[in-house]
């Protein structure tokens, strides 16, 4: 576990009492593996004015906010795959990921993130989640599918994908799976064909578009959203939910806020945990 993360910077905020908590180990405690029921969740770092993702020097809007971008998140967000049976991405993570890990794609990094592979070995986990890309494109080189070594690389599309992409992507060791024959993948059916892979847990950490369709289809059963209290500003910027106004505007109950205060150069943040209300 990480020593530097000084506890005292930390207060939960919600439920009342305020008081001081512990950020190693703070989402490990909502046990997420241990739930009978089958769960979704979500995890995203926005800044204050809703920034989850800015234009890149092309125009594409590819690139982290990097001014909100920290340790203290990422090892909660790390926490949150560590619970997962298979974490869903989009292609764009995987590349990410590859650029990041020097070609092998892992999840948790066995250098950094050693003690929470330990701790899924303890959980009795496999070492990492499996890994879901969902696609309507297949853009995906092979050699990004072999560079997936440590866990399961299954990708997600329609039945109407071309078959030769299909089969080269099988061929490089990816499973895929069907899910629905409209060229959109449907949010229920997308999390339809996890289940019935045997997934559980699933924990989505793609972006502003895989959110929007796990909402449309009231999939999401948690949020996990941290937001940097740092105003950024630009004109080309992505928010957390990106697509057609959701139907019934669905509500989330607050289940924990916690404040972790800013030091130095670092901005404060919130990290807001929301459970999707249903009656
Ligand atoms: N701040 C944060 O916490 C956070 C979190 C996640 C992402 N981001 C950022 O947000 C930006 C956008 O991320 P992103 O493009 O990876 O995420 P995204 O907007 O959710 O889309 C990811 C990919 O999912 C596939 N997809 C989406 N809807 C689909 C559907 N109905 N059926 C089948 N496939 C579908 C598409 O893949 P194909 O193109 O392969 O068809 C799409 O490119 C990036 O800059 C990323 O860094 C920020």
């Amino acid at each position: 576990m990480i020593e530097s993360f000084d506890a005292a910077r930390l207060q939960r905020l919600y439920p009342a009492p305020a008081e001081p908590a512990a950020l190693t180990g703070l989402y490990l405690r909502h046990a997420l593996h241990r739930r009978s029921q089958p769960c979704v969740y979500a995890n995203f770092i926005a800044s204050l004015d809703g920034r989850v993702a800015l234009a890149d020097r092309q125009g594409a809007l590819a690139r982290m906010p990097s001014a909100i971008l920290n340790p203290r998140d990422w090892q909660l967000y790390q926490e949150l795959v560590a619970q997962a049976d298979v974490v869903l991405v989009g292609a764009g993570y995987l590349n990410y990921r590859s650029r990041q890990t020097q070609g092998v794609v892992t999840l948790l990094d066995s250098a950094r993130d050693g003690s929470l592979r330990a701790w899924r070995a303890q959980e009795g986990l496999s070492p990492e989640p499996a890994l879901a890309v969902v696609s309507r494109e297949l853009a995906i080189s092979e050699e990004l599918v072999r560079a997936v070594q440590s866990q399961p690389l299954y990708i997600v599309t329609s039945r109407r994908a071309p078959a030769a992409r299909i089969n080269a992507l099988e061929r490089a060791g990816a499973q895929v799976l069907f899910a629905g024959d409209t060229r959109d993948v449907a949010g229920a059916i997308l999390i339809e064909a996890l289940r019935a892979a045997n997934f559980m847990r699933i924990c989505s950490v793609a972006g502003p578009r895989v959110l929007h369709l796990l909402l449309k289809d009231d999939c999401l059963d948690r949020l996990y959203l941290t937001t940097g209290l740092r105003l950024l500003g630009g004109c080309t910027y992505a928010t957390l939910v990106e697509g057609s106004l959701l139907p019934g505007a669905p509500a989330f109950n607050l289940e924990a806020l916690y404040f972790d205060s800013p030091v130095s150069e670092s901005a404060g943040q919130l990290f807001g945990v929301y459970t999707r209300e249903r009656h």
